[in-house]
């Protein structure tokens, strides 16, 4: 048996550990493991796929990062080709992929990413490749999982932020604005707020009145509290708006959402009289480290994912249901979508310790 990893999309902590673990439970069963460099550039001639040894995964299990880097541009299904004069082209080279793989005599590839790494394996399976998916993504926006590794680290990247604007808001008598990610969903903003205790928390599936938001500045001045923590997932939308984007995103790449932090605190610190400040966390979420449990929750998804193949779970993907590891077909995953539930106690809980969801 010969199986091949392979990393897509933004890169999260954790997907080391995933890697190692794999490794290690395939070479346990006698298999070879090979590594395919930068999503499946290395299937298309465009990088290397590598021989995968005890070595190759030695120390790496805490490290952030991907060993076999990543890319965000390009299904294989939609690749991007430079024109000359400028433009881009789209292509499908999903058949050029699977002549490689086979010539390499890959019997079956686990697939590491989020929803467009999910949709590629989907339609290689259609296509015949035996593929299992792990599900990976800061945003934990993948249907039937609860939750996603990399989720918890950018979690406690954005509590340790919250915890330190919290001194010096206070300090001074500010407002600060903080802009977490998670693209179209909230679960990173909502969590790290209710945990790191902001006042004001608005998510994607909560729009915002920017009044609402600025009364409960106004009322906590009133109670003596003359500072206001304020965490805005990237995707936050105004009641009636839109969701804010960033510039243009390069040929074969999703939207990149955010920036709307600037715009809000100044629009506060008009409404209000009070000096904000804002700042976006960023990519600083997707580095280091990966926590305690997403070291584990990795370990468990590599582990189950040797397992899987083993099985011949082609097309399913990996998910935690708490207290257990299971399989769902891709197809049951992509036909819904993971976002905040409102209602949720975790919702309900914000809200009845006072923090304002602009609404
Ligand atoms: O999906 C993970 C994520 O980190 C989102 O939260 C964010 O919008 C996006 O990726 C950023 O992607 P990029 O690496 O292209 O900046």
């Amino acid at each position: 048996m010969r199986i091949a990893l392979s990393t897509g999309g933004g890169d999260a902590p954790g997907l080391n550990a995933v890697i190692r673990t794999a490794v290690l439970a395939a070479i346990y069963r006698g298999w070879d493991v090979l590594g395919i460099k930068r999503g499946y550039s290395g299937l298309l001639g465009e990088d290397e796929v590598i021989s995968m040894t005890r070595e190759t995964v030695r120390g790496i299990g805490h490290l952030g990062g991907t060993i076999l880097r990543t890319t965000n541009r390009g299904s294989p299904f939609n690749y991007p080709i430079l024109q000359a004069d400028g433009s881009y082209s789209y292509v499908d080279r999903s058949d050029e992929l699977i002549e490689n793989a086979r010539n390499l005599g890959i019997d079956a590839i686990i697939s590491i990413g989020g929803d467009g790494s999910l949709r590629i394996a989907q339609q290689l399976v259609a296509k015949g490749m035996k593929v299992v998916c792990v599900p990976k993504t800061i945003d934990n926006d993948v249907p039937c999982t609860v939750n996603t590794f990399g989720f918890d680290t950018a979690v406690s990247t954005a509590i340790d932020a919250i915890d330190k604007l919290h001194t010096t808001a206070e300090s001074h008598d500010r407002v600060i604005v903080l802009e977490v990610m998670g693209r179209d969903a909230g679960f990173i903003a909502l969590h790290a707020g209710l945990a790191a205790t902001a006042d004001v928390i608005l998510i994607p599936e909560i729009p915002f009145d920017i009044e609402r938001v600025c009364e409960k500045i106004r009322a906590r001045d009133r109670s003596g509290r003359l500072f206001s923590i304020v965490v805005v997932a990237e995707g936050a939308v105004p009641i009636g708006g839109s969701e804010s984007i960033i510039g243009e995103s390069l040929p074969g790449q999703a939207k990149r959402v955010g920036g709307l932090v600037e715009g809000l605190a100044r629009e506060i610190q008009r409404r209000t009289g009070k000096e904000t400040r804002s700042l976006i966390l960023g990519h600083l979420q997707r580095g280091g480290q990966p926590t305690g449990y997403d070291r584990l929750l990795s370990a468990r998804f590599g582990g189950a994912a040797v397992r899987a193949v083993e099985e011949g779970r082609w097309g399913h993907m990996l998910a935690l249901q708490s207290p257990h590891i299971v399989t769902v077909p891709i197809d049951e995953v992509l036909r819904s979508e993971k976002r905040v539930d409102p209602m949720s106690d975790t919702v309900l809980t914000a809200r009845e310790t006072g923090i304002s969801f602009g609404d």
